[in-house]
């Protein structure tokens, strides 16, 4: 059973008196406990996606022009896109948390940190209840990895550095107990001994807790690590997933190829995405055809009989090998 599946949702933005498509079609399913990593270059739509999750896209400029998310908890069945505003309120307290790239942009400079996490507890339990918030401050940062929590839940965020404002921002986020974390590039702003420790953090966390979590990242040495499965994103499409290990093994779309032969060494954590000839289109022009086309190795390779499928036709996601699905006319 999932704890959440993603069906065919597209996310436009009205521009201009333009509908363009930052997403389209995307589907993919989360179980629970499980670290599914989303990948794909810069303006691929992974942001977009985390954030339709709990209808964060603002509307407008956004619109949900398709598709369904659906959230399983065990007391309850989230249809979230059609959730009235209390229904969606109680699903953004009690379900689901984010985390981003930059704790300094999330976290309210001029309140300590400890005040802000209890706000998260008090949106939580839907009072303000001194009663036992403290020691659950304190064992939150306890958790987070934070020393001497007692004198540190008095700081501002700016008397914290920055691995430390994101285990305050990991503590808040587990303060409404969610059952979906997402961390959206939790990592890229810190160096890369922190970033270790960081995500040593939410393993543990999802491990202790069996909290399910979207990893997005440009790292494929980060999803190795931590992934259990991967959804790869080109230009606002899903082009393949599969289980961590098969596509890192037996990658079946080119792009996810181009990707994984852009990075030296794999399991290391200098594996940044290197760059790919070209850029990904920006939704104002996505070609007709098949979105990566323009860019593909495979395609060049084929003769203009074949290439004229990919320039004219997009292709269907389609199930490969059990549990392996691929975006591709011409992928095996
Ligand atoms: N508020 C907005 N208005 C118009 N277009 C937007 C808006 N937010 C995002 N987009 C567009 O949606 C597309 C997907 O953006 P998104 O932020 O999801 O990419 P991403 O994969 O997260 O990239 P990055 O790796 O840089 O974070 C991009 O083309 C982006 O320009
Ligand atoms: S459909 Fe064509 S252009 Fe698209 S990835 Fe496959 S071979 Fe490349
Ligand atoms: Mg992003």
């Amino acid at each position: 059973m999932y704890l959440l599946e993603v069906n065919n949702l597209s996310v436009d933005f009205l521009v201009g008196g333009k509908a363009l498509p930052a997403v389209t079609g995307v589907s993919f399913q989360v179980t629970k406990g499980e670290i599914l990593a989303l990948v794909g270059e810069s303006g691929c739509g992974k942001s977009v996606s985390c954030m339709a999750l709990a209808r964060l896209v603002p509307e407008p400029p956004g619109v949900y022009s398709s598709g369904s998310i659906k959230f399983h908890h065990a007391e309850k069945e989230y249809d979230v896109l059609p959730l009235n505003k209390k229904d969606l309120r109680e699903f953004r307290r009690h379900r689901i948390s984010y985390i981003f790239q930059e704790p300094s942009a999330s976290l309210n400079p001029v309140f300590r940190v400890g005040d802000q996490i209890a706000e998260s507890i008090y949106l939580r339990i839907g009072k303000k209840d001194d009663g036992d918030v403290r020691n659950e401050i304190i064992s939150l940062l306890r958790q987070v990895g934070i020393p001497e929590p007692e004198q540190k839940m008095k700081c501002y965020p700016h008397e914290l550095s920055g691995g430390m404002q994101q285990r305050i921002m990991i503590a808040m986020a587990l303060a409404s107990r969610p059952d979906l974390l997402v961390a959206d590039e939790p990592t890229t702003a810190l160096d890369v001994t922190i970033q270790a420790q960081i995500l040593e953090l939410l393993r543990s966390i999802r491990k202790e807790k069996g909290m399910s979590i979207i990893l997005v990242t440009h790292n494929l040495g980060i999803v190795a690590d931590m992934a259990d499965r991967v959804v790869v994103m080109y230009a606002g499409h899903v082009v393949e997933t599969a289980n961590t290990a098969e596509i890192m093994e037996r990658p079946l779309h080119p792009y996810t190829l181009a990707l994984l032969s852009a990075v030296p060494k794999l399991g290391r954590r200098s594996g940044k995405l290197a760059t790919i000839p070209g850029n990904v289109p920006s939704p104002a022009n996505y070609p007709c055809g098949c979105r990566f086309y323009g860019r593909c190795p495979l395609a060049t390779s084929l003769s203009g009989e074949k290439q004229a499928l990919c320039a004219s036709t997009v292709p269907e996601i389609l199930e490969k090998q059990k549990g392996h699905s691929c975006r591709c006319h011409y992928s095996k």
